[in-house]
């Protein structure tokens, strides 16, 4: 019987689960047996196994986070952890591992494709920028969790006609920004694809729309955009309207995830595991979603590939937000 393990690694997203239950319900109907690693790269240093089948993955497919839990290793992130990792794999006759996670996941994946094992990587992480996928499982959540709080901000926002300013996650991407900017109805966006200029693109268009009797204002800041409480600062001096910083912070990373993180992580579980049917040698490969498809990819050409941020989108956004 073919054995193999999966495990989740980096920053947890929502849907993490529903991908997990897949690679365990699609293995079992493979004659394929599978185990969870506890704790990503670092659970798999230490050895931290623990045998899967069909109930343990039972009523998780609504849960957030993961039940395989998550962690950034440094000790993987070196020639001697990596070389390590596989030895552990070796011992324990393990033929392919299943990682899930983002794009630090996926090059850890690739590293260790690097020492001869066979790697399946899924995108996983609420940023969205992992450049083999349209789509990363944990994104839609993280959106649609984002505009919940920036919805219930406004009232408050709007009570006190003040300008609200919401730093939302991303790290050096745009993604959660751009789209939930747009959903929340922003007067501005900033994200770090664009250059801004405060003046031109924060301080004139609220005075347009303050002209245009516009009395309370949301202005997103992805967190790779720039330092938020100076931005909120130089807003509430050039405007003289009271401004508030809301950082969302790790909130973002929580909740039950959505029909389509749901939906998405339940496709690349099962597809891993078709792949993994069909591989005899040691290749490596990353899944994405790309056109409403799921497609693979080689390991190491999937993380070449750069995802240019949706200009069109961003033209919307400034368009429509007087
Ligand atoms: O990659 C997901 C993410 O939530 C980013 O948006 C954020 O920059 C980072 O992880 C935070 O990492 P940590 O949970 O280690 O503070």
């Amino acid at each position: 019987m073919k054995r193999i393990a999966v495990l989740t690694s980096g920053g947890d997203a929502p849907g993490m689960n529903a991908a997990v239950r897949a690679v365990v319900r699609t293995a079992f109907e493979n004659e394929i047996e599978v185990y969870g690693v506890m704790g990503g790269y670092q659970g798999l240093l230490e050895s931290d196994f623990i045998s899967m089948d069909l109930r343990t993955v039972s009523n998780i497919i609504q849960r957030g986070g993961t039940i395989l839990h998550s962690a950034r290793s440094e000790e993987f992130k070196t020639m001697e952890g990596t070389l390590k990792a596989r030895d552990v794999l070796e011992k324990y006759g393990i033929e392919n591992v299943v990682v899930i996670g983002g794009d630090g996941t996926l090059a850890g994946g690739n590293r260790l494709a690097g020492t001869g094992v066979s790697v399946v990587g899924i995108p996983a992480t609420i940023d969205n920028d992992v450049g083999c996928s349209d789509l990363t499982i944990g994104y839609d959540t993280a959106m649609n969790t984002v505009m919940s709080m920036v919805d219930r901000l406004r009232d408050t926002t709007e009570a006190h006609k003040r300008c609200s300013v919401v730093e939302v996650m991303g790290r050096d991407a745009g993604y959660i920004a751009l789209n939930s900017g747009i959903a929340v109805g922003a007067v501005s966006i900033l994200i770090p694809e664009v250059e801004y200029d405060i003046q031109r693109d924060v301080v004139d268009r609220m005075n347009r729309t303050l002209h245009y009797g516009k009395n309370h204002f949301i202005i997103i800041v992805a967190e790779g955009a720039g330092d938020s409480e100076k931005i909120s600062k130089r807003i509430k001096e050039a405007t003289g309207i009271e401004t508030r910083l809301t950082v969302l912070g790790h909130v973002q990373r929580g909740g039950s995830p959505t029909v389509n993180d749901r939906v998405l992580g339940s496709q690349f579980g099962h597809e891993a595991i078709q792949l993994i049917k069909k591989i005899n040698d040691k290749s490596s490969y990353a899944l994405g979603y790309i056109n409403k498809k799921i497609v693979s990819y080689p390991l190491e050409e999937a993380l070449k590939i750069k995802k240019p941020m949706d200009m069109e989108l961003y033209k919307v956004a400034n368009e429509i937000s007087i």
